[in-house]
């Protein structure tokens, strides 16, 4: 098993990045599907959607563009329960088909919070797929997201662009830290 280590702890490999591009595949296939002959905006929430938002929109066979905004809400292994948006949103989103590209939903406070700010600006639609999602620890219904790769169980995971204090993002497979 493939393992690595952070700030003392130690990980191991969860999703391989065979399985990860797999993952991409069927969540871009969904939104082909869905969004023929639209021309969505992707709203990708940095920094840790940034490698599935360019695998996501590599894979996407219709016309779309993307837009970026920061929003952070974890310190360390352990979400703050407060969002901040450190680099705000600065595109017109107004009658356009939005699909906000996420890393993983845990809590959903993020998404709750930013669906709220987005919805202010009048989007045609607004949807959001994520890479990842913890179901058991979702405690905004609103921010279930629409397209989700895979459901994971409440584990604290990096790699692929997930980080610990900013690290980690740039290891290609996905770990989940070694419990006990
Ligand atoms: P939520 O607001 O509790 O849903 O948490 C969502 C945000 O917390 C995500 O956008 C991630 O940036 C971060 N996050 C949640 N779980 C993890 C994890 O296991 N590893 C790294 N970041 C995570
Ligand atoms: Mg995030």
């Amino acid at each position: 098993m493939k393992t690595v280590s952070y700030e003392g702890m130690l990980f191991d490999e969860y999703i391989s990045a065979q399985e990860i591009a797999q993952l991409v595949q069927n969540v871009a296939q969904q939104i082909a599907r869905d969004y023929a002959g639209k021309q969505p905006v992707l709203v990708c929430v940095l920094h840790g959607a940034m490698f599935f938002l360019t695998d996501l929109m590599r894979a996407l066979p219709i016309e779309c563009s993307v837009t970026t905004v920061r929003l952070q809400s974890y310190e360390g292994t352990n979400s703050t329960g407060r969002v901040i948006e450190s680099v705000p949103l600065q595109a017109d989103i107004r009658d356009k088909d939005v699909i906000v590209v996420e890393d993983i939903v845990d809590s959903g406070i993020t998404m709750h919070y930013f669906k709220q700010n987005l919805r202010e600006r009048q989007p045609r639609s607004l949807k959001v797929a994520s890479l990842l999602s913890k179901p058991s620890e979702l405690q905004f219904e609103d921010a279930k997201p629409d397209y989700v790769g895979w459901e994971i169980p409440k584990k604290f995971v990096i790699g692929y662009g997930f980080d610990i204090n900013e690290f980690a993002r740039n290891l290609p497979s996905i770990y989940a830290l070694r419990e006990g």
